[in-house]
């Protein structure tokens, strides 16, 4: 079965097809950073514009990409939740008005569920239940997943998520946007122990995130010892070590107490590639599998989208939805 996936929920145009929720045909994804980079974020406004205007465009590229015909596809899954309300419609509706239009199902697929389900497209070997670690622009949340559609939550930040941090921490360094990448870029060259920022610990909750301390820590340190221009890379790499050795403290701990020897992890942060090794190597040592996507699928993409929307369709779960820009998991 093929499944045209379509994803608006944010700043990425992106449309894909995908068969039998696994074998990538094509993934266009069509960033709108160059829009909202001036503004240091995304504008909804701008973001629900561009996506309106190259809708058409995308699903197109996607099925000439795939060297299918419209005809060829069986299904439409298309991103419910959880994002902004205009950029969610936009997806909706063009995934609304082709599922009518060609009499195929519709699913509505939540954003979070397809970034884990990501890994189950990179890799085939993965087993449920495993311990999911979501970590995105919006959201850092620590689930146990025992079936695709069945989350256990165990914890989530108490203030910015991961993402967020790596975006306000290169907005303080002056370094760009989105803080991922030029965060990453720059610590390539830096000290990670030029400082020991702080690795904070929730009271009681073990498998709660906060990093807004961090943040704080950042601010203070570049404020009074005013060496940002010359150890700007440094301290990129000491911010960077914080948050990793955070999300793998956390998460290899909720592993180990949940006695399941798997931790799978996505998002945007997940293309990190100091998260990835750390992670994996400390896994590796405390016998816990770790599992990323491959980096095409960890940012926001519609071939997520089409491939979790699969088993929805396969499950017989279509039908009308809202768009839920509040979607939790
Ligand atoms: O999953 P995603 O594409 O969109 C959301 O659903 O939020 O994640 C975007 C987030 C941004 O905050 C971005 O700074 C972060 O992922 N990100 C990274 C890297 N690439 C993207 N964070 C750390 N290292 C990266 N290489
Ligand atoms: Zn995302």
């Amino acid at each position: 079965m093929n499944v045209l996936g379509i994803e608006t929920s944010c700043d990425e145009t992106s449309a894909a097809v995908v068969e039998n929720g696994r074998r990538v045909f094509s993934n266009v994804v069509s960033s709108q950073l160059d829009l909202h980079r001036r503004f240091g974020g995304v504008v909804p406004e701008i973001a629900s514009r561009a996506h309106l205007e190259s809708i058409d465009n995308i699903v197109k590229a996607a099925l000439e990409d795939a060297g299918k015909n419209i005809d060829e596809i069986s299904g439409v899954a298309v991103t419910r939740g959880p994002g902004l309300i205009g950029a969610l419609l936009v997806g909706i509706s063009y995934a609304e008005g082709l599922s009518e239009a060609r009499k195929i199902p519709l699913a509505g697929v939540n954003h979070l569920h397809a970034h884990l389900y990501a890994n189950m497209m990179s890799n085939q070997k993965i087993k449920m239940p495993f311990v999911g670690l979501l970590v995105s622009g919006g959201h850092t949340i620590l689930c146990i997943v025992e079936d695709v559609g069945k989350y256990n939550f165990l914890g989530t930040t108490v203030d910015d998520a991961a993402g967020e941090a790596f975006d306000k921490i290169a907005k303080l360094l002056e370094l760009g946007y989105p803080g991922g990448p030029v965060i990453e870029k720059a610590a390539e060259k830096g000290d990670p122990n030029f400082v020991r920022f702080p690795r904070a610990r929730v009271k009681k909750s073990p498998y709660f995130f906060s990093f807004s301390g961090l943040k704080t820590a950042v601010l203070y340190y570049v404020k009074k010892t005013k060496t940002l221009s010359r150890h700007i890379e440094d301290v990129a790499a000491s911010f960077q070590e914080a948050v990793v050795d955070s999300l793998i403290e956390k998460s290899l701990a909720a592993a180990d107490d949940c006695k399941i020897k798997r931790l799978v992890v996505g998002g945007g942060v997940s293309c990190n590639r100091r998260l990835r090794e750390k992670l994996c190597s400390s896994g590796k040592k405390q016998g816990i599998e770790v599992f990323f996507p491959s980096l095409e699928l960890c940012t926001d993409n519609a071939a997520m989208i089409a491939g979790i929307g699969f088993e929805l369709l396969k499950k017989g779960k279509c039908g009308p939805f809202n768009p839920d820009p509040n979607l939790k998991l």
